[in-house]
């Protein structure tokens, strides 16, 4: 489900992307701890504990690190678990930090081992063992790093070697939103972007966005494109409704994907248990995205369980697709 941003979404995300944590609607228990870590570390004069945060697509994981590095008055620098090839590309990323600054690692559950084992003792004690030449004259360079932060996001934490995990300061689980805070982040795009839309109207958009704001954000670029051309650019119930009903968005916010995997499990395995790799290969999908991406929020909403056996429907899902219990 992993899908290719074109460049007008990336230039979206940005425009929308909050500038300050107090811009960061919602997850106030990580906020909250953010603050004082932030205000501590900054009393002390020293780098930030490295911060590792996990949690389904689209929850703020990236805009959160940009955040951390604004309040800190760092820099920060952006790559992704599957760029650093080598340890080679790590150090020339890490010998080029200045003290305090942040690295942001992307999808680290994605970073070969060798480039893993070499961030062991940059995290620890500031420095990485570099060998120099090849065969009986090589030899190793111990090079000393500057105090640098790592903030590090994951979906999939599971994924992460218990020696990486530890030596992260402090882990965030970023949740979902409640609809309070979604709307809030859907008044705000709103007015970024220009779109006359009501409270009332933000809410039941954010009803059907998932728990998430880069979802909730996409559907009122939609919605606006459909108000453009049927309600001169005034977003009301109706164009609404018909927005969500072409991008196939039900009113529990779910997609046709999360249907599919439902369907699949009431129709298909008679309700489950279904274990997880027969049900991604049910729907076409890989077990990775099923269990950090779709599966989250359906158990969130009750939908969905998982037992020791495998996947189990619940009555409410059966209701919900207009099934029958016994099938
Ligand atoms: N707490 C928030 N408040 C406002 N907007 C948010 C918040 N979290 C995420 N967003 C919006 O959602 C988009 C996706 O967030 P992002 O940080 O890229 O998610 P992740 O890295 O977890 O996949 C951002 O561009 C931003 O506009
Ligand atoms: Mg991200």
């Amino acid at each position: 489900m992993s899908k290719i941003k074109t460049p007008l979404v990336i230039a979206l995300e940005e425009t929308l992307r909050p500038k300050t944590l107090s811009q960061f609607s919602g997850q106030s228990r990580i906020k909250q701890k953010l603050e004082i870590f932030i205000k501590a570390t900054q009393k002390r004069k020293e780098a930030l504990d490295h911060l590792l945060l996990y949690g389904p697509p689209g929850l703020g994981k990236t805009t959160l690190a940009h955040l951390i590095a604004s309040e800190m008055g760092v820099s920060i620098r952006i790559t992704s678990g599957p760029a650093l090839e080598r340890s080679g590309d790590l150090a020339s990323i890490l010998t080029n930090l200045k003290d305090h600054d942040i690295l942001f690692i992307d999808e680290v559950h994605r970073l070969n081992k060798p480039v893993e084992e070499s961030l062991y003792p940059a995290m620890e004690d500031f420095s990485l063992d570099i060998i120099l030449g090849k065969g009986p004259s090589a030899r190793t360079v111990r090079l000393d790093l500057p105090k640098f932060t790592i903030i590090a996001a994951t979906t999939r934490i599971g994924l992460l070697s218990s020696p990486l995990r530890d030596r992260f300061g402090a882990i965030f689980r970023m949740d979902y939103y409640n609809n309070t805070d979604l709307a809030g982040i859907v008044e705000r795009s709103a007015r970024i972007l220009k779109v006359p839309a009501s409270n009332k109207i933000c809410l039941q958009l954010a009803k059907r966005s998932r728990g998430t704001p880069r979802i909730a954000n996409r559907i009122l670029k939609r919605v606006r494109d459909f108000a453009q051309i049927k309600s001169k650019g005034i977003i009301n119930e109706q164009v609404l409704e018909e927005a969500l009903r072409i991008l196939e968005i039900d009113p529990l916010g779910l997609d046709k994907m999360d249907r599919d995997l439902l369907t699949a499990v009431c129709l298909d395995h008679q309700g489950g248990p279904v274990g997880a790799d027969t049900l991604a290969a049910t729907v076409s999908e890989d077990v990775g995205t099923l269990e950090s991406v779709i599966e989250p929020y359906l158990m969130k909403k009750g939908l969905l369980k998982r037992t020791k056996n495998g996947r189990v429907a619940t009555e409410k899902a059966f209701k919900h697709l207009n099934l029958p219990l016994s099938v």
